[in-house]
């Protein structure tokens, strides 16, 4: 019955730009209400390109960027503003962590446990050992402590991505190393919220979104799906896939694939994760493929050669790197990360950190390192310098003299507020560089520095070079006389 159903859909979807439901009933052998026509067709209207509204009006969807209006920007923008986990999200998760542990999950012996377990799960990460009373123990301390800053950072970059335009309204997503679903529900809270912007701003937009997940570990899968299904969601969410991502079979074109904190816990080398991430891209025609990892010197540095490798296969970077000369870089040395704020404590960490060294469970800064590459050459950042100014590879040439750089802003301030310290890279070295801004000498034609967003590229004039020989690096001085703009 289902398939006599599926090829009228068919042939309807592909014989007219819209059809009701109910259009469907005359045509059929058995006698349907449009309820369930529309429950059995569900799982298909994302092969059939279709978008059926609940009044069962069904459309044909054209894949194209999902719109990114300056009034529906600014809203997301504003909602954004204060990262924090949605109530929604924090009364879900609250909700799993009694069912699993019970009411008093906070208090007395269990509470304990679940401490005790945070601090050693950050020492081991996800290597918990031991048979505990509570065998989602695991899973409980990975929601308290890693997933609101996770989920928080995840939706910053996806607000990068919509106002990029890589945002489609027809998007197949890939979440991989799903882990507890932290990136899949970040999804669907991000397009519940746009999807309601829209709706406010009288802006008629069908979406038709599905998501994907592979994950090896079975307690994190049965954990992804109890979450996942109880965020009520216009959003196709298909059954995890049960493997490991190294041998996993490679899902059909996807638009969006997420490694989110996954390669990190991979035994093998960087340079060899790109084999895995390149394979599971590899029937993926235009893909976007977001990498994050942690922000601590080995991952955020096995993040660049991975980056590398993966660069020496099919993808491009499109951002944060800009490579201003022309010419790609090592990876080789490269510690940058972003760190975009602190996002509000949700109340379960609040519980749980209600004790004594209570910041031993406040994990409140997203702090991470992360690659958007494509396959298609797409770039952030067209810019590139000219010949006024110098590549930083001559930089050891011109020690103490006055020159010129283009650079792209790879870190927030690493100094303090005496000192402000800003990694900077133009793609020609390893040698790590840093500009740095004694606040005194901060003036109107400096500051464009200190403003610059992540991955930003500014014009340097007048800068004195350093050599901090302790340190193996190389620093230009910006003083009240050095220029600095905005560039690209
Ligand atoms: C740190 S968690 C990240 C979960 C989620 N992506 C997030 O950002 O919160 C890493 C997840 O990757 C899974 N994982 C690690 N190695 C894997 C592999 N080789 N194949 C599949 N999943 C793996 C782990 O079981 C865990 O759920």
């Amino acid at each position: 019955m289902t398939s006599e159903i599926l090829s009228l859909a068919k042939y309807l979807a592909s014989s007219r730009p819209e059809f009701s439901l109910s259009e469907m009933k005359q045509y059929l052998s058995r006698k349907y209400e449009e309820e369930q026509l529309y429950a059995i067709l569900k799982t298909h209207f994302f092969d059939l390109d279709l978008f059926c509204s609940p009044d069962y009006k069904c459309t044909k969807l054209k894949k194209s960027p999902l719109p990114a209006d300056e009034v529906v920007v600014r809203e997301l923008e504003a909602q954004f503003k204060n990262p924090g986990l949605p109530l929604r999200i924090e009364k879900l998760i609250e909700t799993y962590i009694e069912k699993s542990c019970g009411k008093d999950w906070h208090k007395g012996e269990t509470a304990a446990l679940i401490r005790e377990n945070i601090v050693k799960q950050k020492e081991e990460y996800w290597n918990g050992k031991g048979e505990s009373r509570y065998p989602k123990i695991r899973i409980i301390s990975y929601l308290l402590y890693h997933f609101p800053v996770y989920f928080c950072q995840y939706q910053y970059l996806l607000l990068e991505l919509f106002k990029a335009g890589l945002l489609m309204n027809k998007m197949s997503i890939i979440d991989v190393g799903a882990g507890p679903g932290t990136i899949t529900l970040g999804t669907l809270d991000f397009f519940r919220k746009l999807q309601d912007i829209y709706s406010r701003n009288k802006m008629d937009v069908k979406m038709n979104i599905r998501i994907g997940s592979i994950e090896h570990e079975p307690q994190n899968i049965e954990c992804y799906k109890e979450l996942t299904s109880n965020f009520l969601a216009d959003v196709i969410i298909d059954e995890p896939v049960h493997s490991f991502i190294e041998n996993t079979p490679v899902p059909e074109d996807a638009d969006l694939i997420i490694f989110s904190n996954v390669l990190a816990e991979l035994k093998t080398p960087p340079h060899e994760r790109a084999v895995i991430v390149e394979r599971i891209a590899s029937l993926s025609k235009n893909p976007t493929l977001l990498i994050i990892e942690p922000a601590d010197l080995d991952n955020s540095k096995a993040l660049r050669i991975t980056q590398h490798a993966l660069i020496n296969k099919t993808f491009n970077v499109y951002s944060p790197c800009s490579f201003i000369w022309g010419k790609i870089c090592s990876g080789v040395n490269c510690w940058s990360f972003q760190e975009p704020g602190n996002i509000k404590v949700p109340g379960f960490m609040e519980k749980i950190a209600d004790t004594t060294e209570s910041y031993r469970y406040l994990n409140t800064d997203m702090k991470f390192s992360c690659v958007i590459l494509r396959k298609d050459g797409l770039i952030k950042h067209t810019y590139r310098a000219r010949g006024k100014f110098m590549a930083l590879s001559n930089l050891k040439k011109h020690i103490k003299k006055h020159i010129n750089v283009a650079v792209s802003v790879m870190s927030g301030n690493l100094g303090d507020e005496n000192t402000l310290v800003f990694k900077i890279c133009d793609g020609t070295t390893s040698i790590p560089c840093y500009a740095v801004m004694p606040a005194y000498h901060m003036t109107e034609n400096n500051r464009v520095l200190i403003d610059a967003v992540y991955g930003d590229i500014v014009e340097i004039y007048g800068t004195l070079v350093r050599e901090n020989k302790e340190q193996s690096s190389i620093n230009l001085l910006i003083t009240r006389n050095t220029i600095v703009s905005l560039a690209g």
